[in-house]
């Protein structure tokens, strides 16, 4: 653990394992036959910036739509939760973290807040402002992946682990089970879920979110070629590939491609891999699953929660209060 006056980060992922699971996950993703990479992937420096500007386009409603329910309903998350540990999966920067860490203060039960995300240098940034905002707040930051260390939060008192922004969104339905089945098995008897979904809407407004007219949604979609090019040595031209966002009504979700505009091979040199690229053929980048209430609860329940609470905001967000029932 490296502690610095104002506060504390535990890396649990470093570097080289972040660089072993991408190299796994290329293998497996861009070796398939419809090609595919996991989400996580975008989120360098710039990637974590892109998504920030994202996160203020007039397009991409769900952070201004998830910090009104926030701002509405925090001091009564707070006074429900009476949570001395507020633990936040995939926190980034934690900018609508503050509005939950607000309503704690005024409560007055909250010691500790622990952020936990892969992106070490974002977090990092983070936790300091937070320690210099919150005087006597202890920052404990947790270097980490969701899927793997939520079992490495401190543990201690009660806790309420928010999990924002709809990234539970970003897992395959199998994984979400998954990741909420762990979660469920983590937290004791008096431990919360804050959880915050979008949810199903007209199709053309979720397609807008993620194609805005601006073209950063493209960049940062884009943008994860610019890393494996930088990490494994591949040869992506990141201006050969069209940035796609798909409506499935089927599976209720968003997808993000990446569609090749010629027939092209790249190269992954660090993996000896030759990949070709149809004119036309695209890669999934991410899915990013739309809800409805019945839904949400359906899912928490099937993985060890109850519902204790929701909150719609009229914007099509969700947020929902749970708790673990065994
Ligand atoms: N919660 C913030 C940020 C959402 S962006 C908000 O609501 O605005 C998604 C965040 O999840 C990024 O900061 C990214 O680095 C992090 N992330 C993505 N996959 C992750 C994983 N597997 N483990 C931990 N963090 C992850
Ligand atoms: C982090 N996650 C919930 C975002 C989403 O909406 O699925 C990531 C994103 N992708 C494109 N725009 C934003």
């Amino acid at each position: 653990m490296q502690t610095t006056r104002s506060h504390s980060v535990d890396v649990h992922v470093t570097p080289a394992d972040l660089r072993a699971a991408m190299e796994r996950d290329v293998r497996a993703g861009l070796g398939a036959a419809q090609k595919w990479l996991p989400p996580v992937y975008f989120y360098d420096d710039r990637g974590s910036e892109l998504f920030d500007t994202i996160t203020r386009l007039p397009e991409y409603y769900l952070t201004r739509a998830e910090r009104r329910l926030l701002e509405a309903h925090a001091k009564e998350i707070a006074q429900r939760s009476e949570a001395g540990t507020l633990v936040e999966l995939g926190a980034g920067t934690c900018e609508k973290s503050r509005v939950l860490l607000d309503a704690f203060a005024a409560a007055g039960s909250l010691e500790r807040y622990v952020p936990l995300d892969v992106s070490e240098s974002t977090l990092d940034a983070a936790a300091a402002g937070l320690a210099r905002d919150y005087a006597g707040l202890a920052v404990h930051a947790v270097v980490g992946d969701f899927h793997r260390h939520v079992g490495a939060v401190p543990t201690g008192g009660r806790r309420m682990v928010a999990f924002l922004g709809s990234t539970i969104g970003n897992l395959a339905p199998e994984e979400r089970h998954r990741f909420l089945f762990d979660l469920d098995c983590a937290l004791d008897a008096g431990d919360s879920l804050l959880v915050g979904t979008d949810l199903v809407k007209d199709p053309a407004r979720l397609v807008a979110a993620y194609d805005d007219a601006q073209g950063v949604t493209a960049e940062f979609n884009r943008n994860v070629l610019r890393v494996l090019n930088r990490e494994l040595g591949a040869t992506f031209d990141p201006e050969a590939f069209l940035h796609v966002a798909r409506w499935d009504a089927v599976a209720g979700q968003i997808e993000m491609r990446l569609r090749s505009t010629t027939d092209q091979v790249v190269a992954v040199e660090a993996l000896g891999m030759a990949l070709s690229f149809a004119d036309g053929e695209e890669l999934r980048t991410e899915i990013s699953a739309k809800f409805t209430p019945g839904q949400v609860e359906e899912e928490l329940f099937a993985a060890g929660f109850v519902v204790e609470a929701q909150w719609e905001d009229p914007e099509g967000f969700l947020l929902t209060l749970a708790a673990p029932y065994c």
